[in-house]
């Protein structure tokens, strides 16, 4: 189903109010973005995912503001009805004037909201972006961004102390004035406990079934990134092979 109205960051919070669930998926570039909003997705993210599915990094702490902001205008001159919402990349926002510069050039490139990850940790540059005007994203659980402090990609919100963490994060961030807040690798129950508890929409990956929208990583979905799937994605295509068998047998034509 084709959009026709241009979905607002108060359209996609009403969203909950009325039990509409959230299909929100990622795009880095004009044909897909165009094909997302071709199929009604009212969300799309230029994610730094962007870092791995295209430009080939082991993580995305490589992406950088120039890479963000190419990608952003791209995925932009598809006009799409959809909310176009980008990432603030790898310390692009440690401190509130990084935070609301950075939020403007992606803004300057065509995104229409931030996203940028972690709670409390960072409530002044949530704080300062909102105040310039900026709808923000918040993006709480696991944190890509956080991988070499980590160590690797795991769950968040098994311990009580962490549950804690999570629900006052989610309830600052919304005080604060984010629209939406990504929940990434949440166990359900927390996951379903912050939706009920925040007045914005959670939208899940790997979080289970309970958030107010499910974001996945477009290429998971359709398979073009055959060397690493989530466990949680169930791919409905396998594009990569198809891809291979079109190329072979083109190959054998000539
Ligand atoms: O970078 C990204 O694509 C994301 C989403 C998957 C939530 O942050």
């Amino acid at each position: 189903m084709m959009g026709s109205t241009k979905v607002t960051a108060e359209s996609i919070r009403a969203m909950k109010t009325r039990g509409k669930k959230i299909a929100a998926l990622t795009a880095y570039d004009f044909p897909t973005t165009k094909l997302l909003d071709e199929a009604g997705i009212p969300l799309i993210l230029v994610g730094d995912s962007l870092g791995m599915v295209v430009l080939g990094y082991p993580d995305t702490t490589h992406v950088t503001m120039e890479e963000m902001e190419h990608h952003v205008r791209a995925a932009a001159r598809a006009k799409p009805c959809a909310l176009l919402g980008a990432d603030l990349p790898y310390r692009g926002y440690e401190t509130t004037d990084d935070a609301v510069v950075n939020a403007r050039r992606l803004v300057a490139a065509g995104a229409e909201a931030v996203k940028a990850e972690g709670g409390r940790t960072i409530l002044d540059q949530v704080r300062a972006v909102v105040a310039a005007g900026i709808p923000y994203i918040g993006h709480l659980g696991m944190l890509p961004q956080s991988i070499h402090e980590e160590g690797r990609y795991h769950i968040k919100g098994k311990k009580e102390n962490e549950r804690e963490a999570l629900v006052a994060d989610a309830i600052t961030l919304a005080e604060a004035g984010a629209f939406a807040i990504v929940l990434e690798l949440v166990t359900p129950p927390v996951a379903k406990e912050i939706t009920e508890t925040i007045p914005v929409p959670t939208i899940g990956i790997g979080s289970g079934p309970d958030c107010d929208g499910q974001i996945l990583v477009t290429n998971d979905l359709i398979g073009t990134f055959p060397w690493f799937t989530p466990r949680f994605v169930k791919p409905k295509l396998n594009v990569a092979e198809q891809m291979r068998s079109a190329v072979f047998e083109w190959m054998r034509s000539i």
